[in-house]
């Protein structure tokens, strides 16, 4: 079985649910306590072994691969006037192998994953949503590569989300429950409460195998008018083993303002330096 050494970071939306913020501001790059939010993802990858990341961006997304460079000009300037470099530490890590591919037009996730398709090449291949900041030890996504040493195929990340909110995931249809692992017997992208035929819900993190690329190219679309990741995955269920992993970690959807507020909370809250002072005001309030 090939390893999982490459992840495909979908982040050419126009992150409009973060308005009027986003409008000259990539939303990954906007900060959670004191990093930008794709740092985290980026991380997390790192963790699960991946070597090369791949940003499928877009307009006015440059500075968010840019990030990943190691910053000469401010280092040096910073250095000839004595200052210290620690603030840089944390984004002065080895990034591996950092490729950067453009989606020309906003034709939905799929579609998104699919122009990674030639760097991605013929292996498996994890798929990280940034919007879903994931906090858990380890990572959501080497939980899920350590369950793929025993499952192989496809798995998606999954969690229980509320009746009333299914019309904003892909939806599982599950089989045989193994432990942390739900075979997948079906997957149905953002159901009305009524149709949805569980409240299991693929989360941001994926493993892949790179068939689905050929499925994604012949797609038509699919739900709001765009080429969805989840229909051409459910074409993928009876070839080749499919399972949806609960792992043990908290989610925020940072893609909405309230969650993206909870993420710095929750983050926040974490780091011994900033949490007296947040606690005190909520205690407060
Ligand atoms: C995407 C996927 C959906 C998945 C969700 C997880 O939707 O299409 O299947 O459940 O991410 O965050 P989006 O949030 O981009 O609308």
């Amino acid at each position: 079985m090939k390893p999982v050494r490459k992840a495909v970071f979908p982040v050419a939306g126009l992150g409009t649910r973060l308005l009027p913020a986003t409008k000259t501001m990539p939303k990954e790059m906007l900060t959670i306590v004191d990093r930008p939010l794709i740092q985290y993802a980026v991380d997390e990858a790192r963790e699960a072994g991946i070597e090369q990341i791949i940003f499928v961006t877009g307009r006015g997304k440059s500075s968010l691969v840019d990030y990943f460079d190691l910053g000469f000009e401010l280092e040096v300037a910073m250095q000839s006037a004595g200052k210290s470099l620690d603030k840089l530490d944390c984004s002065r890590a080895d990034y591996g192998e950092i490729v950067s591919v453009r989606q020309q037009r906003p034709l939905g996730l799929g579609h998104a994953v699919w122009c990674a398709r030639h760097i991605v090449g013929d292996e498996p291949f994890a798929v990280l949503l940034p919007d879903d900041l994931m906090i858990g030890q380890p990572g959501a996504l080497k939980q899920m590569v350590d369950a793929y040493a025993d499952l192989g195929g496809n798995i998606v990340c999954a969690e229980e989300v509320p009746a009333n909110r299914t019309r904003n995931y892909g939806i599982i249809t599950p089989g045989e429950i193994k432990g942390r692992a739900t075979e997948v017997l079906g997957l149905v992208e953002k159901p009305a409460p009524e149709d949805a035929p569980s409240r299991l819900g693929v989360v941001g993190r994926y493993i892949l195998q790179p068939e689905v690329m050929d499925i994604i190219g012949r797609a038509e679309p699919g739900a709001g008018g765009e080429i969805q990741l989840t229909d051409a995955m459910a074409e993928l269920i009876g070839l080749q083993p499919f399972h949806a992993l609960t792992v043990q970690a908290v989610r925020h959807d940072c893609g909405d303002k309230a969650g993206f507020v909870l993420a710095n909370l929750a983050i926040a809250l974490d780091r011994p330096d900033l949490a007296p002072l947040i606690e005190d005001y909520l205690a407060r309030r």
